[in-house]
């Protein structure tokens, strides 16, 4: 069974050492700090430094070197938040890694992955949390805590005061940490369906109330989560501390200009869920249509990448930050190399053109934020 895992992690290894000699039409607009984005396209925030080159100690030094060596790895991009601390533009999505959870995180962190994402809400296994389980990833993995961005969100059920506070404690414990990086409000309200959510305050006082975890010293930056562009515009007046970040579902199809437009103007950075094309299949849609797209499966070939490549760094260069997940350590590797793939700005605008490519009719479902 050796045998075939190794072609396929030679075939992978092929790819991107193929796209990344893929011939780029446009360089001129390449090369923004780390080889891999191009300046002009960045609308949310402007990739500033980069993450994942450790501390400086001779630890990190050693890891760095091991990594690079062992898994071709390279620094990730990131954009300066609110509150001064930098957000990396690639992270892991941990939902639905489920029993995975603690084996991924480890191999994301050793791979150079430095964000993750996860939600007190998110389960690794029927007894465990999957902040729990991250903790005994990132620990697993030995890279410091310093070097890792850490994001979770809170359901309505904590949007009071008393109840904030308790689950920001409960998620720092459950992390092992002493300060989140990013805390989001995971939906403006409980969603219709959500039978187990009672919400203890409005998506107003929960932002309001958001400012007291900063000031007490447990997050550093705090956003929103699945809100359109008018909550967002009447939020970003409200309370004592600024929007850092937004997360809502963004994918080729369902770009969310407009509520991308209302945080570029404001200064919060954006980052896209279900990038690749999951919100559709969980919707009914029988193929993923960013695997089966033909614009992007042409891309794709002219590159000689896949479509995850192509979406992902797409995704990046018009100044969203990704977070995709992946039970499958194949994809891992894949989606962490896909910022290495060069696109052209001829490519660039056909993704843009996919926008609202597809229709579905969401009803009352409640998720992603911003036009349909
Ligand atoms: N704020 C919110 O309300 C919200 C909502 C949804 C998600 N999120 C966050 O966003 C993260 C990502 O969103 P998501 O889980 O919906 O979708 P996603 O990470 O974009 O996609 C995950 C799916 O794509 C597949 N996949 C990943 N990489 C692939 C590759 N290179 N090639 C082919 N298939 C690939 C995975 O299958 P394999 O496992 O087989 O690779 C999995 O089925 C979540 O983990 C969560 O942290 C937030």
């Amino acid at each position: 069974m050796l045998f075939p895992k190794l072609l396929l992690l030679l075939v992978v290894y092929l790819t991107q050492v193929i796209c990344e000699e893929s011939p780029i039409a446009n360089d001129a607009n390449a090369n923004f700090d780390t080889n891999v984005y191009e300046k002009s396209s960045i609308i949310n925030g402007k990739p500033d430094d980069v993450i994942g080159g450790g501390d400086g100690s001779d630890e990190s030094k050693k890891r760095n070197e091991d990594d690079a060596i062992s898994s071709n790895v390279y620094t990730i991009p990131t954009v300066t938040l609110k509150s001064g601390h930098k957000m990396p533009l690639l992270g892991l999505g941990s939902d639905k890694l489920e029993g995975g959870t603690v084996k991924l995180v480890k191999e994301a962190l050793e791979m150079g992955y430095r964000l993750i994402d996860t939600a007190k809400n998110y389960e690794a296994t029927w007894t465990e949390s999957s902040e729990v389980a991250i903790a005994k990833g990132i620990a697993a993995s030995g890279v410091p805590r310093s070097e890792i961005f850490l994001t979770t969100k809170i359901m309505p059920d904590f949007f009071g005061i008393k109840e904030m506070r308790k689950a920001v404690k409960e998620c720092l414990t459950d992390l092992r940490t002493d300060y989140l990086d990013l805390l989001l409000l995971h939906h403006p309200s409980c969603e219709e369906d959500d039978t187990d959510c009672s919400a203890t305050g409005t998506l107003l006082e929960g932002w309001k109330n958001m400012a007291a975890m900063v000031n007490e010293g447990m997050v550093r930056d705090i956003g929103v989560s699945n809100v359109f562009s008018q909550q967002l515009k009447n939020l970003s007046m409200e309370g004592e501390k600024p929007i850092s970040v937004l997360q809502n579902w963004f994918d080729p199809f369902h770009q969310d200009r407009r509520t991308r437009a209302v945080a570029a103007k404001n200064g919060i950075a954006y980052t896209g869920y279900s990038t690749l094309g999951v919100v559709w299949t969980d919707e009914g849609v029988k193929e993923n249509p960013v695997f089966i797209d033909s614009t992007i499966k042409q891309i794709a070939d002219r590159r000689n990448c896949a479509p995850s490549d192509v979406v992902l760094k797409w995704a990046v260069t018009r100044g969203v930050a990704v977070i995709p997940g992946s039970t499958n350590s194949t994809h891992l590797r894949m989606n962490y190399n896909s910022l290495k793939v060069k696109l052209t700005e001829e490519d660039l605008i056909l993704m843009d053109g996919l926008n609202n490519k597809l229709t579905h009719d969401y009803g009352s479902s409640g998720i992603g934020g911003g036009e349909l």
